[in-house]
């Protein structure tokens, strides 16, 4: 059986990983998880290996935070000397974060196959770091896990080879299903003098809207708006914690640290209606089919608006009150999209395990049977990337 390292390093990682470790160890893989140590505090970090059961990390890095050039060059550095200490026949990484291309990048040109689970979700919105993460992390990849058909055609429409790209489903739902009834127990509500349907939920942490004091303080100001009709609980990203302490915030948003996973699923659950820029709730509202309004002028998952509770809203103050108003009045009626349905990482094993090592495969960097037309090269092309004249 192989040997097979799983990398995670910040909070939306843990419920990604989890499910394909375990799917893998069932069926006798040695899997070896590497913590990269992106994020760090308990709140962010501690709480979900606690709420998730996962065991604790094999090997962790420790590299903590940084511009993107420092924490990537960190996590690359310190993932090197494992590859070879470790020497496993496969990686899987997961998501789009820093942590992610890192080690991406340092396992395509050190020989283990590599596998990317979340492939194919395209923003098209280069000022996103999220966004080149994704596409550079998928280009070096030799198995793409998508978790919706867009996500899958994208990789097409990008001449990825057909037997590189498996549509399996997505692995936040299996964590998200596999403790619902779990998350449902916490006595959150209670603790936090809360009813079901009473209040909105809040989360914010992307650099465009968090980063900039001008951004930020319009979106308080139309958050202060909702909450005169719904009362706002939000639990407060690292990122954002410092901007947020130095504008204040109108009455009827109330702030409190970052919930764990239980808790925060409880909350979500519960909620009227979520407010948000996380990609991985956009996705755990659609499959809870609570009303979600997310605050970004894009997103990477499409299939929670054609298919799920999401609106975009951009981030615009006066567009976001229209937007949030219309969905209290009209709650979307949500359909849960096709393959969320708890068993993803059992698929993504199966594909991995498949041909046991399948050292012979073809690597991405051999050209496709059929190179990328124009077509579909304008299709993958960054919309908005120009030069300034
Ligand atoms: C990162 C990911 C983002 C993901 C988010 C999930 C990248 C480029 N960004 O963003 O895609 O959606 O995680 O939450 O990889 N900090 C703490 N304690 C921690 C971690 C961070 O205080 O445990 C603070 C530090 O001041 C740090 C800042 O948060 O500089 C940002 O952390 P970082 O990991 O760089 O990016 P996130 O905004 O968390
Ligand atoms: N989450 C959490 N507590 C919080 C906020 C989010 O447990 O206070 C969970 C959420 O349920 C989802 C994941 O963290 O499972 C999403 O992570 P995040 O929003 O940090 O990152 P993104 O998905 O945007 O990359």
């Amino acid at each position: 059986m192989p040997r097979i390292i799983c990398v995670a390093g910040a909070r939306p990682n843990y419920m990604k990983i989890k499910p394909v470790m375990d799917a893998l160890e069932r069926r006798g893989a040695e899997v070896l998880l590497v913590h990269t140590g992106q994020h760090y505090d308990p709140a962010m970090n501690d709480v979900f290996f606690a709420d998730l059961g996962i065991r604790p990390p094999d090997r962790f890095l420790g590299v903590g935070s940084g511009s993107h050039a420092e924490q990537t060059g960190r996590v690359m550095t310190a993932f090197e000397p494992l590859l070879d200490e470790l020497s496993p026949d496969l990686v899987v990484v997961v998501g789009d974060i820093n942590s992610t291309l890192a080690c991406a990048l340092v396992t395509a040109k050190a020989g283990p196959l590599l596998a990317h689970v979340e492939a194919g979700l395209r923003s098209r919105d280069w000022s996103m770091p999220e966004e080149v993460n994704r596409v550079a992390t998928d280009r070096v990849s030799d198995y793409l896990l998508a978790p919706s058909p867009d996500a899958a055609g994208n990789l097409r429409a990008e001449g990825y080879r057909e037997d590189q790209i498996h549509l399996v489903g997505n692995v936040m739902i299996d964590t998200l299903l596999a403790n619902l009834e779990r998350a449902r127990a916490s006595d959150v509500l209670d603790r936090s003098g809360l009813t079901r349907g009473g209040y909105g939920l809040v989360t914010l942490h992307r650099p465009a809207n968090v980063d900039d004091p001008g951004v930020l303080a319009g979106l308080l100001k139309a958050l202060g708006e909702i909450a005169d009709r719904c009362p706002l609980v939000w639990p407060v990203h690292p990122r954002a914690a410092g901007r947020l302490a130095e504008l204040g915030v109108p009455g009827g948003i109330r702030l409190v640290p970052p919930a764990g996973y239980l808790d925060f699923i409880a909350l979500q659950d519960a909620a009227r209606i979520v407010l948000t820029d996380s990609g991985g709730v956009q996705e755990e509202t659609t499959a809870l089919g609570v009303p979600c309004v997310t605050l970004r002028e894009n997103t990477e998952r499409p299939v929670t608006v054609e298919e799920g509770t999401n609106v975009l809203a951009g981030r615009d103050p006066a567009r976001v009150v229209r937007t949030v108003h219309g969905v209290l009045d009209a709650p979307p009626a949500p359909r849960r999209p096709e393959l969320w349905d708890g068993r993803a990482g059992d698929r993504i094993a199966e594909v991995l395990l498949r041909g046991g090592t399948a050292r012979t495969r073809p690597r991405p960097t051999d050209l496709p049977e059929t190179a990328p037309g124009p077509e579909s090269l304008a299709r993958s092309a960054p919309m908005d990337r120009t030069f300034p004249i």
